[in-house]
Formats: C-alpha cells, sequence, structure tokens
C-alpha cells in the first residue's frame, strides 16, 4: 500500500479578496470540426431534437453547467470570417473552404443570428472575436452597428430586414485572433497600432458598452504583453493570453487515453505552467497599470493530444479522462486565485474539439469529466476569493513535479465557504488538514470526482464512468477540517 500524503491548507476567511468573475468559467466555440455544426447546431429540420436549429439536449446540459460566457467564432477561423457571409437566407449564404481546419465546405448557416440565438438559449453573455487578420475595419465597424445599433442605419436595417427588430447586447469583442500567428503574422509593435486603429471603430451605441480584448500573448512571450500594454493599455479593457497543455511536442502531442503514470505527470505539470505565466504577464500589466484597469483574458487554454485514431486530423477531435478533470481543476484553482487580474477565461473548445465539456455522436451525447469538474466549481461564479495558502509535498518524476493537492476557496453572498481540492496523486489517498481563520463553520458536505483508474473516461457505450458522487470523507470542528481524499481526485467541499 503507497504512502499517505498530508497537506496542510489555511483559510483565510477574514481577508476577503476580489470577487471572482463567473466568467472565468467561459467556454470557446470554433468554426472548426464537429463543435459548431453537428456539436451545437443541427438545422432546424435534424431529426434531433432541436430549437430552431440549436441541439436541446447540449444546450440543456451548458445551462446546468453554468456557461456564462462563450466566445464565437475562432480561433485562427476568426481572421479568415466574413460576417456578412453568415447573415441572410441560409439557402443564400455562400459557401466556403475552411482553410484552417481541414479544408472542408462550410456552408454559413451558423451566423451571427444563429449565435446570438445560442447564447440566448443557453442563458450566457456573447463573446464576439472580430476579424483583424483580413477583415477591414469598415467591416468590423459595419458588425458592432449590425448587432447593437437601434436607430436607422443601413446595418440596423440590413438586421431588421433579415427578422431581428430590436438590437442586441454584445458585452464582448474580440480585436483579432493570434495576431502573432495565424491571424497576420504580426509584430507586436504593428498589432499594438492596428489594434488602436480598429478598436476605434467597434462603438459603444446606445447603453450597450463593449469590453475590448487586445490580442495578447502566446504562452510566456512576455516582449507581446510588454509592448501591447505598453501602447494600448488605454483602448482596452482586456488582453488575452493563450496557453495549451501537450503531453509531448507539436509534432506528436501524445494520446488522450493510452498514457502511464509518467504521462499523467507530464500533462499535470504542463498545465501547472499557467500558474507561472499568469503571474509572469500580471507583474508587466502591473508596471503599467497598478490599478488593474485591464483584465487577463486567458480566452483559450485546455489541453490538446493527438487526434482520436480514425478522425479528420484537421477536425482536433480527443477524447478527455479524469486527467483531464485534474487538470481543469488545477487550472481553475490557479483562476480563482488570481481572480484580481484575471477576469474571463475560455477553455478550448465547447463541443467535439480539444478538451471539450461535451462529445456527441449523431444524436447521442455525453459529457466529460472536464464537464463535471465546471459543473461542481460553478459555486466559486461571482463569490468573493478567500485566501489559501496550500502546503503541500511535490509527487512524481524529476522534470514533471507536482505539488500534491491545489486548493482555491471563496465565500458567497450566503456566506457559505467553498473549498475546491485537487489531489494529483495517481496512486495514493492524501489526509489533509484545513484551518479556517476568521470563521467557525459547523457542517461540511461536498461532492467529489474520481475514477478507477488514471485513464478513465466517459464514451458513448458507458457514459457514466467518470461522474460526481457525494463526498463523506470529511469533518469539520473548531475550524479545522479534515479530509481524506481518494487518489486522482478533485473534491468541492461546502462549509456552513
Ligand atoms: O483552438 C484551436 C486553435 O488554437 C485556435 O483556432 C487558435 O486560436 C489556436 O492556435
Amino acid at each position: 500500500m503507497a504512502p499517505m500524503t498530508t497537506a496542510r491548507i489555511v483559510i483565510d476567511a477574514g481577508a476577503k479578496g476580489p470577487v471572482i468573475s463567473p466568467n472565468i468559467y467561459g467556454h470557446f466555440a470554433e468554426h472548426l470540426g464537429r463543435c459548431v455544426y453537428e456539436g451545437l447546431w443541427v438545422g432546424e429540420k435534424s431529426r434531433i431534437p432541436n430549437v430552431r436549429g440549436i441541439r436541446k439536449d447540449v444546450v440543456a446540459a451548458l445551462r446546468k453547467m453554468k456557461l456564462p460566457v462563450l466566445r464565437w467564432p475562432g480561433g485562427c477561423f476568426a481572421d479568415e470570417y466574413h460576417w456578412m457571409d453568415g447573415i441572410g437566407p441560409r439557402a443564400k449564404r455562400p459557401t466556403i473552404v475552411n482553410t484552417h481546419w481541414g479544408g472542408v465546405t462550410e456552408n454559413n448557416h451558423f451566423g451571427t443570428h444563429e449565435f446570438m440565438d445560442l447564447c440566448d438559449q443557453a442563458g450566457c453573455a456573447p463573446y464576439v472575436c472580430g476579424n483583424v487578420g483580413s477583415g477591414t475595419v469598415r467591416e468590423m465597424q459595419q458588425w458592432v452597428e449590425y448587432v447593437t445599433f437601434g436607430g436607422k442605419s443601413p446595418m440596423a436595417d440590413l438586421r431588421r430586414k433579415h427578422g431581428r427588430k430590436e438590437p442586441w447586447k454584445l458585452p464582448y469583442f474580440g480585436v483579432g485572433n493570434e495576431n502573432w500567428g495565424c491571424g497576420g503574422n504580426m509584430r507586436p509593435e504593428y498589432y499594438a497600432d492596428e489594434y488602436r486603429r480598429y478598436q476605434t471603430y467597434v462603438r459603444n451605441f446606445g447603453d450597450n458598452r463593449i469590453f475590448k480584448i487586445a490580442c495578447g500573448p502566446n504562452d510566456d512571450d512576455r516582449y507581446w504583453t510588454e509592448v501591447l500594454m505598453r501602447e494600448a493599455r488605454g483602448q482596452m479593457q482586456g488582453l488575452s493570453l493563450h496557453m495549451y497543455s501537450l503531453v509531448g511536442g507539436w509534432e506528436d502531442k501524445g494520446s488522450a487515453t493510452a498514457f502511464d503514470e509518467s504521462g499523467w505527470f507530464k500533462l499535470l505539470a504542463r498545465g501547472l505552467r499557467m500558474g507561472e505565466l499568469v503571474a509572469a504577464h500580471a507583474a508587466i500589466m502591473d508596471r503599467f497599470d497598478p490599478q488593474k484597469k485591464v483584465a487577463l483574458v486567458v480566452d483559450e487554454w485546455g489541453s490538446w493530444y493527438n487526434v482520436e485514431k480514425g478522425t479528420n486530423p484537421g477536425f482536433l477531435y480527443q477524447q478527455n479522462t479524469v486527467r483531464d478533470a485534474l487538470l481543469a481543476g488545477v487550472t481553475l484553482n490557479i483562476f480563482n486565485n488570481h481572480a484580481d487580474r484575471v477576469r474571463m477565461a475560455n477553455i478550448a473548445q465547447l463541443v467535439n474539439v480539444l478538451q471539450a465539456v461535451v462529445l456527441t455522436d449523431g444524436a447521442k451525447m455525453l459529457l466529460t469529466p472536464t464537464y463535471h469538474v465546471f459543473e461542481m466549481y460553478a459555486v466559486h461564479q461571482g463569490a468573493t476569493q478567500l485566501p489559501v495558502a496550500v502546503e503541500a509535498p511535490g509527487i512524481g518524476p524529476e522534470g514533471a513535479k507536482v505539488p500534491a493537492v491545489t486548493a482555491s476557496a471563496s465565500v458567497d453572498a450566503g456566506g457559505r465557504i467553498h473549498l475546491s481540492l485537487c489531489h494529483l496523486d495517481p496512486g495514493a489517498a492524501a489526509d489533509v488538514e484545513v484551518r479556517i481563520q476568521g470563521a467557525g463553520p459547523a457542517t461540511v458536505s461536498g461532492r467529489v470526482l474520481t475514477a478507477p483508474a488514471i485513464q478513465a473516461h466517459n464514451t458513448f457505450a458507458k457514459p457514466s464512468t467518470v461522474k460526481p458522487a457525494a463526498f463523506t470523507g470529511a469533518t469539520v470542528a473548531a475550524g479545522v477540517l479534515r479530509a481524506s481524499l481518494p487518489p486522482r481526485s478533485v473534491v468541492v467541499l461546502e462549509l456552513f
């Protein structure tokens, strides 16, 4: 029997931190593979139950998970997307080629109206990413006018002609995507100027107020952050960051399901780099913006593996195990703990692509282990962060060491404290002692997500192999919580 790990945690319930933006729990849906088409949009004539062409089963799952915000239409697709292709009678919309993702045909049946309808149905805020790489300033200006202007103008009239009388609310707009790469291969100095120009015409019509997000760094490109903050911080409300976790390199990214303990640790160690990156970029932002007016928006993150065998390499379809649940949990703990600067994040991607929360196969749908983590962690949305200090041993091989336990905590409007714990040991249980300073909760309850093996995942034949269960392994008395965490587990506790 493997030895038990003991971790010690202190929650400072008297020292309230910032509010954890619900948008930290955001998602991303690109015109890529089977994310939009099939995963979200099946068309009004489909035998798959839908509301105005949008899948009912997926929308119900997203509502239950409390999806707060959804980024669309890309990704790399955004900087080649011309929004006017996606409005008007569907039969008349142009068919184009999706050059980035498999060279497949894109019929533009899912466009602006369908996206806004999806957000209404799912109960989330829309975050639209505009085209800087191959689009014009005028095109971007007109898109915003089309969506948000309530008066009389060519774009507002066009919107009405296509069936939408009232303007929509559009709270978030990204000015380009990965403009250091697929969005135009720009240098930061050049993009900073382009950003300043394009964003000028992203207007606030009526009472709609747009939170403008500039393309930020790739991974640890600190120079990009430095230049953008120096040259354009006054024109942005958010700066993005993209960071993916791979087990290998881009040529061979490793398998989503066939891995051993070394693959377990490698992936989690890669994912935990998010904490260093957020801290490094935030430190640069602090120099230019000590009042933290500009949010760090981690609008693409998650695991990226080799595609599932037999699937289109351009579709980025991968499975999702309890290892990915841990990756989601440790990353969301990092974001909660940096809620002062990280005020939005969007895992890639929502359905059928990369670290998806939902997978579909025709009319079938399953919830991945990652879904369950987002649903369990939803208690942190809009709650007040509580500082946590974690003392836990490092585990794993040299070069891929990770802390055995990570944590974050918050207190909600009703005074309930929520503590999310990730236990990264693949094989041994851990005893955890948590001192709660400044509060004396009398009860503890919670849920646990774990699995019989590190490779465990849900399939269409067995969709419930990894799912949350009630957690009974915790007690609380005199401000001290004791919990016994199973190996490879995510536990969310409520203390009251
Ligand atoms: O999420 C897949 C792709 O990864 C996105 O299109 C792009 O922005 C990133 O490189």
